[in-house]
């Protein structure tokens, strides 16, 4: 296992460039389980998930072809099963049941566990999937599902679920007849994946608002196509330039993508404005803390509060952050606390109130985005703070070390 050393306290300055989108990426690979004749995709960034994925792909009957952000996918005679040791690391895989039963009639897929940032069921996917014509049976940990021909249906969800919504997306593109997603989620990610699904020839509309209207078709073709920017690392260098007091220049930053987030870091005092090609971020003065709830897009996004959380710890004043996505999101603030934070925890609310400065020390990440903010948090710390399981990190920020050390981080990786 590795971690990841970091000496705070230097301005970062300079320019970074953001990555194709994880998850965005993620559904366009599950996606090509629709096709019979070749996917090329460019900008899919190179991580921990987009490797698990192609392995699962492979297991699946797909040839996967990775070099430097372009990917071609072949897909060949299929497999329906997505066995538990895949799975169990990364619960997106869950995206292959609606594809594999809209081409091959059944799948095996292993139930996504427990996971460390809630109890994450996946009971709207399979509720929609079964108005489609699927039914399920739960055996030795696995979901086992099979169906005749997926038909259209009208499938409300319960909350605005982005896998849920994807899922069903790709189930209905190849299904007979209409489906009509009402409460869909509206994410850039999904909206990304319609897109694609759009130049492989599917019939889709009402993309990026919360009722998707999807005319099956028999077939749907071979495309080229390019992964959308990743607005959480773009957000995740934002907050880097504000706590560090530095300023960046973001290359291919989603800025329409991420308003929330850059309405709120303005709220703060970070001074964030669009530029041709990105965005440049920096501190105008002494920031302050604000409230912030996270919400489906296009409210706070709940993949930035572990970031904005870190901000808040050095900024002025007192703010609430209370998250309404997810019900145990907050493993990150025993581990900020131990760096000087001022945090107290009330059942979905975290208080924040700012210090005057965070002290290095060893933290231990849980979960992908927590170990974002510690890595912030250990940039603007005085001392040395030791980030430890690494891993989580390397499942969704591309070469995170060597980008930060480019803008004069004092930061390395070790083996534990
Ligand atoms: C995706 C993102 C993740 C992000 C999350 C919310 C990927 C690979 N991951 O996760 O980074 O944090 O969206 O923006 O894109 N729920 C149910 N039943 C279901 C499905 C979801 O109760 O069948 C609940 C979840 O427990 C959660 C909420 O709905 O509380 C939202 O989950 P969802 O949008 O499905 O998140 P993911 O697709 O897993």
């Amino acid at each position: 296992m590795d971690k990841l050393i970091i000496e705070g306290g230097v301005p970062l300055t300079g320019s970074i460039e953001i990555s194709g989108s994880k998850n965005a990426a993620l559904p366009v690979l599950f996606a090509s389980i629709l096709l019979s004749e070749p996917v090329r995709l460019r900008n899919v960034p190179n991580l921990r998930d987009i490797h698990t994925t192609l392995k699962l792909l492979n297991m699946l009957g797909c040839a996967c072809e990775y070099q430097k952000g372009q990917l071609t996918i072949r897909p060949g005679c299929l497999l329906p099963e997505a066995p538990y040791d895949l799975v169990r690391t990364m619960r997106a895989s869950v995206l292959c049941l609606g594809p594999l039963l809209a081409r091959i009639g059944h799948a095996r897929v292993a139930l996504p566990g427990g996971c460390a940032i809630g109890a994450r069921p996946v009971d709207q996917h399979l509720k929609g999937l079964e108005l489609m014509g699927a039914r399920f049976k739960l055996e030795k940990g696995y979901i086992l599902g099979h169906c005749r021909k997926l038909h259209g249906a009208r499938v409300t969800f319960d909350m605005p679920t982005v896998g849920g919504t994807e899922n069903l997306l790709m189930a209905a593109a190849l299904a007979e007849g209409e489906t009509f997603l009402e409460n869909a989620a509206r994410e850039p990610e999904v909206m990304d994946l319609v897109n694609f699904l759009i130049a492989c020839g599917a019939r889709i509309e009402g993309q990026g608002t919360s009722r998707i209207h999807i005319t099956g078709v028999k077939a749907l073709r071979g495309v080229e196509y390019t992964v959308m920017p990743d607005r959480i690392e773009a957000g995740t260098f934002l907050v880097a330039a504000g706590i560090t007091g530095g300023e960046l220049l973001l290359r291919q930053c989603p800025v329409n993508e991420l308003e929330s987030v850059i309405l709120k870091l303005r709220d703060m005092g970070m001074i964030v404005s669009e530029v041709p090609g990105g965005a440049l971020a920096k501190c105008a003065g002494p920031l302050r803390c604000v409230d912030v709830t996270t919400n489906p897009y296009p409210g706070f996004p709940t993949d930035m509060q572990a970031q904005v959380m870190a901000l808040m710890c050095l900024a002025a004043g007192a703010g609430a952050v209370e998250e309404s996505v997810f019900e145990n999101r907050f493993m990150h603030v025993p581990e900020l606390v131990r760096m000087g934070g001022s945090i107290r925890i009330s059942g979905h609310t975290a208080m924040v109130r700012g210090v005057r400065r965070l002290t290095g020390a060893p933290v231990m990440a849980s979960d992908l985005r927590g170990a974002a903010a510690l890595v912030l948090a250990g940039l603007a710390a005085g001392g040395i703070t030791e980030v430890s399981r690494v891993y989580h990190l390397d499942r969704g920020y591309e070469s995170i070390e060597d980008k930060l050390a480019a803008v004069g981080a004092r930061i390395r990786r070790e083996k534990e």
